[in-house]
């Protein structure tokens, strides 16, 4: 596990975005795992001004995301494709067939699930994948109880969870199940980057580095991945202390 200690919350989605920017630029056909979250609105701002900038062309590169809340209509405000086309997509003018999303309209979700893990195997696996994390560890939605070797499904929301997300619904009632990668699906992408951000998440921080394959904090099952970066800023990291 490689952790990355920035001096500001910019420089730490600054990052992000570079790393993510870099596999792109050296292999441009990459499969990136994208993440939603306030944490990560930054990235995609600090993604897409570079990439803008610098004209670097993104039309061989493949997109799978996390994961998706259930019961939304298509095209829902607070649906993370709506997230993901809104700050990544159209920004970048990517194409459609660019991206997969977790196929949450279909009648089986038990079938759409399979078929999701099916078309990240055949893209030849996710090269990147952007994970932020929950207060109480989890990452995508696998809420603490999850396996670790648990695949894409239906997940229920946990409580914590719930309050942390619930505002951006203003005054519609937030979703309670999602479908989610499993962790053992995003502990097949080749390499993970992580970003943590804000003192919310220093607890919960603290907690990753002192424990292993716990599932009470899911996120500490990604500890024995060869290629896990971790990339907080000074509140993230403000209850760790790494001696270097
Ligand atoms: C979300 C997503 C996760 C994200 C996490 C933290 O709901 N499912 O992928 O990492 O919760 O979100 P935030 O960055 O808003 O704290």
């Amino acid at each position: 596990m490689r952790i990355i200690q920035c001096h500001s919350t910019q420089e730490a989605v600054q990052t992000v975005a570079d790393l993510t920017l870099e596999r792109l630029l050296s292999r441009p056909s990459s499969v990136i795992g994208l993440a939603t979250g306030r944490t990560m609105e930054g990235v995609y701002a600090a993604w897409t001004k570079r990439a803008l900038g610098e004209g670097i062309d993104h039309s061989s590169c493949f997109f799978f995301m996390l994961d998706e809340y259930l019961g939304l209509p298509d095209g829902h405000r607070c649906s993370f494709k709506s997230y993901i086309q809104e700050r990544l997509l159209r920004p970048l003018s990517l194409r459609e067939d660019q991206i997969a999303f977790p196929p949450v309209h279909g009648t089986s979700h038990a079938d759409s699930a399979k078929h999701y893990e099916i078309s990240i195997q055949e893209s030849g696996g996710v090269d990147l994948q952007l994970l932020g994390i929950g207060q109480n560890g989890h990452i995508g939605f696998n809420e603490p109880g999850s396996a670790g070797n648990s695949r894409t499904r239906v997940v229920e929301l946990t409580e914590s969870t719930i309050n942390a997300n619930k505002s951006e619904f203003g005054e519609e009632k937030m979703p309670t199940q999602a479908l989610s990668m499993g962790i053992g699906t995003i502990l097949e992408a080749k390499n993970l980057l992580m970003l943590a951000t804000g003192k919310s998440k220093a607890e919960v921080i603290k907690y990753l580095l002192n424990h292993h394959d716990d599932p009470n904090c899911p996120a500490t099952f990604l500890k024995s991945h060869p290629h896990f970066t971790l990339v907080l800023d000074p509140d993230a990291g403000s209850k760790i202390n790494l001696n270097i």
